[in-house]
């Protein structure tokens, strides 16, 4: 992964990009971009990449797996994407379930993957991250929610480094576990995870239910208890964890 890279000074989307040029390049080619003029987030929301402040990039994976089994991919990077903040800056980035690296109650990094499917099988995949590295101030609507690795490290920051140490991870954490979670990286994973055993909320059809996350399963997936004692998977979409 990354053996191809290529840097954009300025460009709307490296997701948009990638699927766009897909099938112009090999897997694990990786674009990023110093600014992106319209990243995009989760559930339709917008990105802030402004000039040098994040680290944004793109993966193309073209793993052979059915498009049921893509959704491991995306937590498996947030965990990969937590491994290597942690080793470069020694602070204590966590998983919000699924994919978010958060520091205490504060967003660091988020993950948009985005899928290709020809028939019933996947042609490709884009795997977009964003990092915040050194933004000062946030937009006021997320500025009690969001951080970045500036306001939460003194250490320098070489960008280049730390994105070479990000690819590294993902590399070993997709191709050893095949792109699947297994019983080492599935371990790792609930460890790094600052859902569990917290009370959250969920959506189911519209409305909302609260229980306490217990488990997180094989596929990925939430296992959350119920008042009733019964229990529920939940599959992403949007969880809100008391207090986070
Ligand atoms: C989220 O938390 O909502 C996901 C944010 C994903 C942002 C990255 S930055 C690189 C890639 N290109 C995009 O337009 N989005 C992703």
């Amino acid at each position: 992964i990354g053996k191809e890279l290529i840097v954009f000074e300025t460009i709307d989307s490296t997701n948009n990009y990638l699927k766009a040029n897909a099938e112009k390049y090999p897997t694990g080619t990786v674009v990023s971009a110093r600014e992106q003029t319209g990243g995009k987030g989760r559930l339709g929301r917008v990105w802030q990449s402004k000039k040098d402040d994040t680290i944004s990039f793109s993966v193309l994976l073209r793993p052979e797996i059915s498009p049921m089994e893509v959704s491991a991919i995306t937590p498996l990077c947030g965990l990969a994407v937590a491994k290597a903040l942690n080793e470069y800056f020694d602070f204590g980035a966590k998983i919000k379930w699924p994919n978010d690296v958060i520091i205490g109650n504060k967003k660091l990094v988020g993950i948009l993957t985005e899928m290709n499917c020809e028939f019933d099988k996947v042609d490709f995949i884009v795997v977009g991250i964003g990092i915040n590295i050194l933004n000062k101030d946030f937009p006021e609507e997320i500025s009690k929610k969001a951080t970045s690795c500036a306001l939460e490290s003194d250490k320098e920051i070489d960008k280049n480094k730390l994105l070479a140490l990000i690819l590294k991870h993902i590399e070993n954490i997709l191709l050893k576990g095949n792109y699947s979670f297994n019983e080492e990286n599935l371990k790792e994973y609930k460890d790094y995870c600052a859902t569990l055993g917290r009370d959250i909320i969920f959506t189911r059809k519209g409305e909302k239910v609260s229980g306490k996350a217990t488990d997180i399963d094989n596929n990925g997936e939430l296992v959350v208890t119920l008042e009733d004692g019964t229990t529920e998977t939940v599959f992403s979409g949007e969880v809100t964890v008391q207090g986070i």
